[in-house]
């Protein structure tokens, strides 16, 4: 079985890359690298001893993609490319619009032309707002989303949706992740935000490392147990093995499936911070400040229907995310730079 991987030289790609290789699948990816390196697929490649086939094609240029779905035989997409940086999306909505809408209606496309009816999407808890329900199900119903990264991703569930309603055969899951933290245990494939990090996790440990002074702790006085916001941090190995589980559902059964993919168990930013110093045995300087906008107070998944349906379990814990991503920070203290 061969699975093309759009964006599967960034942070969630390559990790599921791994995983795909691990499995026996044939991986074939697409990215434009850009917000990603080429060393991410060559470390894949050492860490699994296996080999995978890698376009520098941008998912806009459609023929270019028609190309790649020539020379492979794609069985099932999982679709990782995308622009993803919320503050942004607020200040260049246009290029968010433009690259995650535009770039998944030319790979529906040439799916379409190429006879592939399988695609796993990532999805994010964020189509949710601000939820009605806690922990989340994926019976809440979509929330005001206040981003327009946001948008596009409730945009592009509708777009596979719908597709799916003409055509039944055209199966799809919808995965909504939760907030993916940590790297894979070797320490040799890990989060590589360009710039100054806007997520929590890898803010933590570029402080940790000594390359940022401190950590701005986004309000203390939300309703939670200590005031901090509330997330649900899940280990991005748990993830990549979920994009498994929902291919192994697309080749069972056809139809659109949903899914949060989470641990059900909250942490606060200040849960994080002591797990982190812990992990790294390092103090993070830390200041609290105004709420940043947009932001919620609480968010963590109801983890069951992919337990039930995909026998999928996010296993590895918050000291492991703390460690791993510690690992990967220490041993790559510039990301794939040097
Ligand atoms: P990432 O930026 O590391 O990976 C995305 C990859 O897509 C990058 O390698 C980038 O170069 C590539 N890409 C972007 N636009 C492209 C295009 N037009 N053509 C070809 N390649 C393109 O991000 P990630 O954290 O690995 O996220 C992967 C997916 O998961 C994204 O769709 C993201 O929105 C979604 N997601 C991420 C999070 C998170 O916190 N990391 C949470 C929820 C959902
Ligand atoms: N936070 C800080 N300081 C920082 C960064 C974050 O205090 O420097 C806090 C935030 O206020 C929030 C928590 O840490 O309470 C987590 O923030 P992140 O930015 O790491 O993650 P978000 O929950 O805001 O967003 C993430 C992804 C989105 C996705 C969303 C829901 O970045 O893409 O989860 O899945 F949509």
């Amino acid at each position: 079985m061969s699975v093309l991987v759009t964006g599967g030289a960034g942070y969630i790609g390559s990790h599921t890359c791994v995983e795909l290789l691990n499995e026996g699948y044939e991986v074939v990816v697409v990215d434009n690298l850009s917000n990603s390196s080429k060393i991410s697929l060559d470390r894949v490649e050492k860490l699994t001893n296996k080999k995978l086939k890698f376009y520098e094609v941008d998912l806009l240029n459609k023929e270019g993609l028609r190309d790649v779905f020539k020379k492979e035989k794609i069985d099932s997409v999982i679709h990782f490319a995308a622009l993803k940086a919320v503050g942004e999306s607020v200040k260049e909505p246009l290029k968010y619009y433009h690259n995650n809408i535009a770039g998944t209606l030319v790979l529906c496309e040439v799916m379409k032309e190429f006879n592939v009816k399988n695609i796993v999407f990532s999805s994010s808890a964020t189509v949710y707002g601000d939820p009605k329900i806690i922990p989340i199900t994926e019976e809440c119903e979509k929330g005001e989303i206040t981003n327009p990264y946001g948008q596009t991703k409730a945009m592009m569930e509708q777009i596979l949706i719908d597709i799916n309603k003409a055509d039944k055969d055209f199966s799809v899951v919808l995965l909504r992740y939760f907030n993916p933290v940590g790297a894979h245990e070797s320490g040799e494939i890990g989060e590589d935000p360009k710039g100054i990090p806007n997520n929590l996790m890898p803010y933590i440990s570029q402080v940790a490392v000594g390359k940022l002074k401190s950590l701005s702790v986004f309000g203390n006085d939300y309703n939670t147990k200590d005031g901090t916001g509330v997330r649900d941090y899940i280990h991005v190995v748990d993830l990549s093995i979920g994009h498994i589980k929902a291919l192994k559902k697309l080749e069972r059964e056809r139809g659109v499936f949903i899914y949060n993919l989470g641990t059900g168990v909250g942490y606060s930013v200040l849960d994080m911070i002591k797990a982190f110093e812990r992990a790294s045995n390092t103090k993070i300087n830390y200041e609290f400040k105004e709420r940043r906008g947009g932001d919620i107070a609480c968010c963590y998944a109801d983890p069951s229907k992919a337990q039930r349906e995909l026998n999928f379990k996010a296993i590895r814990d918050l000291n492991k995310m703390c460690e791993d991503t510690w690992r990967w920070q220490t041993k790559n203290p510039n990301g794939y730079e040097k």
